[in-house]
């Protein structure tokens, strides 16, 4: 085993058990390249601190730099003996430049070194989140754009209540994902503050220019106080939160998908691309690509949820607690990344059955709100009319008929507000055209809706 860096005031060597147990480089090697970034940037504000000389900080730049190649070339070998990356990637230095590469770590702590990483891992994971939120809404407004005129019913309590645009529909997660990239977005407002400088937690003892180490690493400024800099987790849960809420819609989305291309409902067919069949029962087509995006909800709700409770009850400063961080949330932010990918790969191939869904339309009772507005634009207050229209469904329910089986002449039994003009009151056109207020199921407007998502999406 290698000798540990803080080996100095230890008269055993560490257990094998608890080696094992307390080392994170299995997974916190993902933060290598910004280890090395960080250690390039915090090299020259040493030298610019006249820590170290021109000729030192060359050197250590440049084998930082070569480290960096090494890693991406897949050449950088780890030492699990050395608990993190952090430590390996200093050990890797000092082979390269012997006692040389023991300057580095001057004003520097592996608490600050390890929080800048996550910072600057998760701002990219911010950004791509945002990217693949912004592609996955536009595929969702092009599948409502395909299908502007398609009818469905629209449901409450996964009853059929009102109809409504196949595309109205489809656009209301056109909206939630757009939350979701703004969630991403102002998140990274908070996140973008270098903790460098910080030190263990109470501010580094050299005249090291936090504000250059921030410019230089893309910041928006430094952190402001050093005990925060390295307890802050903040930033970790709110895009835990904001993962944890994409994901929630993304569920919602695949729940629909599974439902509506059942045999039951039979409103579309996914594509056979993202569908498996049965080991032993050959009829079989199922859903396993959106059964899975609904079941990986459940990891990032609870790296969420570990993370809130790792966090509760951490005094200030650094804990080593704040190590669970880590697999968690980098679980979380691959499992987000890539459900949206599929779930846009995915809709593009769907095959939609018009036919079905204004089928299921026309059943039931799905007017029955349009035949109550009708008797209250005659004059009736509305609980009336909801009353009487509530007879009329009763009527109907125990003779087995539907609204439009009614003629005028029943319809006049119930009350002789009724008239010939009721006739188009039972069409679901004209239902969906009553529809018209600012985010109503209107065509006019849901086609207006389209165009403002589009403009929205373009900047
Ligand atoms: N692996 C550690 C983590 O993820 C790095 C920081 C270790 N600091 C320490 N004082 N032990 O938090």
């Amino acid at each position: 085993m290698s000798k540990k860096t803080w080996a100095g005031r230890f008269r055993k060597k560490t257990h094998p058990l608890f080696e094992a147990f307390s080392a994170s480089i299995a997974f916190d090697c993902r933060l290598a390249e910004y280890d090395l970034l960080g250690s390039i940037v915090h090299a020259e504000a040493l030298f610019r601190a006249k820590l170290l000389s021109r000729r030192e900080a060359l050197a250590i730049k440049r084998a930082l730099a070569e480290m960096l190649t090494e890693w991406r070339e897949g050449r950088f070998r780890l030492d699990p003996g050395l608990e993190d990356i952090h430590l390996n990637v200093e050990r890797r230095l000092t082979q390269k430049l012997g006692p040389l590469g023991g300057k580095l770590h001057t004003g520097r702590s592996r608490n600050d070194q390890v929080a800048l990483d996550m910072r600057l891992y998760f701002r990219n994971q911010t950004r791509l989140a945002i990217q693949k939120l912004e592609a996955l809404a536009r595929v969702v407004l092009d599948l409502a754009e395909k299908h502007q005129s398609v009818i469905m019913p629209g449901y409450t309590h996964t009853r059929r209540a009102q109809p409504v645009l196949f595309a109205h529909h489809l656009l209301a997660y056109v909206e939630m994902f757009l939350r979701d990239r703004e969630r991403f977005q102002d998140l990274l407002k908070r996140l973008n503050f270098c903790p460098l400088g910080a030190g263990a937690l109470a501010g580094t003892a050299y005249p090291l220019d936090r504000e250059f180490v921030a410019r230089a690493l893309g910041f928006a400024g430094v952190c402001r106080n050093s005990l925060d800099a390295v307890a802050d987790r903040d930033y970790l849960l709110e895009f835990a939160a904001a993962a944890a809420i994409a994901m929630v819609h993304l569920s919602r989305l695949m729940e629909e998908l599974i439902l509506w291309s059942g045999e039951e409902f039979g409103f579309l067919e996914i594509g056979d691309e993202f569908a498996t069949g049965s080991s032993m029962m050959p009829n079989k087509k199922n859903p396993d690509a959106c059964e899975l995006i609904r079941g990986k909800t459940g990891r990032v709700v609870g790296a969420l949820m570990a993370l809130l409770t790792v966090m509760k009850a951490t005094p200030l400063a650094y804990n080593r607690d704040f190590q669970e961080d880590k697999e968690g949330l980098f679980d979380a932010a691959d499992t987000l990344c890539h459900c949206l990918e599929i779930t846009a790969a995915m809709l593009p191939g769907l095959t939609v059955h018009p036919d079905r869904m204004r089928q299921a339309a026309e059943q039931g009772f799905i007017l029955a709100t349009d035949l109550a507005d009708y008797l209250v634009k005659k004059g009736l207050p509305f609980r009336q009319a909801h009353e009487l229209v509530g007879r009329i469904v009763r009527h109907c329910l125990d003779r087995g008929l539907l609204l439009p089986d009614l003629a005028l002449a029943d319809l006049k039994k119930f009350s002789p507000k009724f008239q010939k003009d009721v006739a188009r009151v039972l069409k679901l056109e004209t239902s969906l055209q009553a529809r018209s207020v600012i985010g109503g199921t209107a065509p006019r407007r849901v086609r207006q809706e389209i165009a403002r998502l589009r403009r929205r999406l373009r900047t």
